[in-house]
């Protein structure tokens, strides 16, 4: 509830609402800053740089303070990239890591001068004929995987991503067939680990490989660190202890072999608990002993409980000064969405809610607005920055209906 308490006690969320629209992502700059200090804190070893993975939450403002964090960042897409430089990335500071691109894609790093990494032979051959000579980062598949949910568990032997070890020679011949150099090796096994230990296996794991690899100068971690989503249940991810572990490994490995760059590549703990997303109650009902919170907060808007079932803590927040009341059952938070799997979030207990209370979602920063869409024609919401100061600025205007069929 940290959010709550620092931000709501004194920007009243009605307010917020009527002045920007219902529902509203909100993010708070002084979190956002915190989480980047502890990301680029986490080992002491010199060499070691923090890729934001802009995949997370790509609102430009956002992305100019992570910059001034000293942050660098990852891009999925040509259009991450072009986010990311526009937010003022200079390409030095960016690396397509990419899963099935197109040569088009391809030649949108290479043009820029964009360090790219590939996740297959097949990758490995595209970039060759367009990038012959030049350099490159592969990322493994070690084998082993880690995550929140089967979806969003990106290593192991049954997941699309990287090359397999056992083809890691395969790549060196293709890589000299093209006079390519590796420079970096990557892995990423998941999203949202709160125990460190496949971490760091995994980490062992790619380590090891660059042994072999003189031509290696950097090895990328992945992200996947985790937030304690259920605030009184779900212990916070203890950096300090993974952070030692992963020194005293790095440390180790530059001491017997050679130095080199380590990079990690987080994006929900960098932004996920900086925002919020604020809506407001519709509709409460009753239906064959079911009590249904109806809101304007759909899966349109956030689609992570819908997708993963995940769980976000929700504040109810009244519309006049006046008592909580806790419900004697659960209750149903559900959407606008024209599908009964429109569900926010079943079985909560919540404080007794009326039309027009607000609602808080909270950890939204990440994944959050950029899986938002348009269904049911509906329209993406706004995006306000409290910043560090103390102000307000509007970072995205909510859509309006003109925008659905511009185009
Ligand atoms: N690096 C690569 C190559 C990735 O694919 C990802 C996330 C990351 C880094 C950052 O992972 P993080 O630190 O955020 O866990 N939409 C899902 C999460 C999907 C993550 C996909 N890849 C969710 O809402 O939980």
């Amino acid at each position: 509830m940290v959010f709550e308490e620092l931000v709501f006690g004194k920007q009243p969320v009605h307010e917020l609402l009527r002045k920007y629209g219902s529902p509203l992502y909100v993010y708070d700059e002084e979190i956002l800053r915190k989480r980047c200090r502890e990301m680029k804190n986490l080992i002491k070893y010199p060499n070691f740089r923090v890729n934001y993975s802009a995949k997370a939450n790509t609102n430009v403002e956002l992305l100019k303070i992570i910059m001034s964090e000293d942050l660098d960042v990852d891009g999925m897409s040509p259009g991450e990239m072009y986010l990311e430089m526009k937010a003022g990335f200079t390409t030095d500071r960016i690396t397509f890591i990419g899963n099935n691109v197109t040569q088009d894609e391809l030649q949108f790093a290479v043009d820029h001068g964009i360090l790219v990494s590939v996740d297959s032979l097949s990758q490995l051959h595209l970039l060759g004929k367009i990038n012959r000579g030049g350099r490159v980062c592969l990322r493994i598949n070690p084998g082993i995987g880690a995550g929140h949910h089967d979806k969003v568990i990106t290593g192991g032997k049954k997941a699309k991503f990287g090359i397999a070890r056992e083809d890691l020679q395969l790549a060196q011949e293709i890589a000299a067939n093209y006079d390519m150099t590796i420079i970096g090796l990557n892995h990423h096994i998941g999203s949202l680990f709160l125990e460190s230990q496949a971490y760091l296996e995994a980490a062992a794991s790619i380590l090891e490989l660059a042994v072999d690899l003189p031509s290696v100068e950097m090895v990328d971690l992945g992200g996947g660190f985790g937030i304690p989503y259920k605030h009184n249940e779900e212990p916070r991810l203890d950096l300090t202890e993974l952070g030692n572990e992963l020194d005293k490994m790095v440390q180790d490995w530059t001491a017997s072999h050679r130095p080199i760059q380590i990079r990690i590549e987080p994006g929900r703990y960098v932004v996920a608990e900086c925002g919020a997303l604020l809506g407001t109650v519709t509709a409460v009902k009753e239906n064959y002993n079911t009590c249904f919170v109806g809101t304007d907060i759909g899966f349109n808007t956030l689609v992570r409980p819908v997708m993963y079932d995940s769980y976000h803590e929700i504040s109810i927040v009244p519309q006049e000064d006046r008592l909580y009341e806790k419900y004697n059952k659960p209750v149903y938070v559900v959407g606008q969405i024209c599908e009964s799997g429109d569900i926010l979030a079943h079985d909560r207990i919540l404080p007794r809610c009326q039309e027009g209370d607000a609602l808080i979602v909270h950890d939204t920063g990440a994944y959050g607005f950029v899986m938002a869409s348009n269904y049911n024609s509906r329209l993406l919401p706004a995006e306000i920055l409290l910043t560090k100061d103390g102000e307000i600025r509007l970072i995205r205007k909510a859509q309006t209906l003109e925008d659905l069929w511009q185009g």
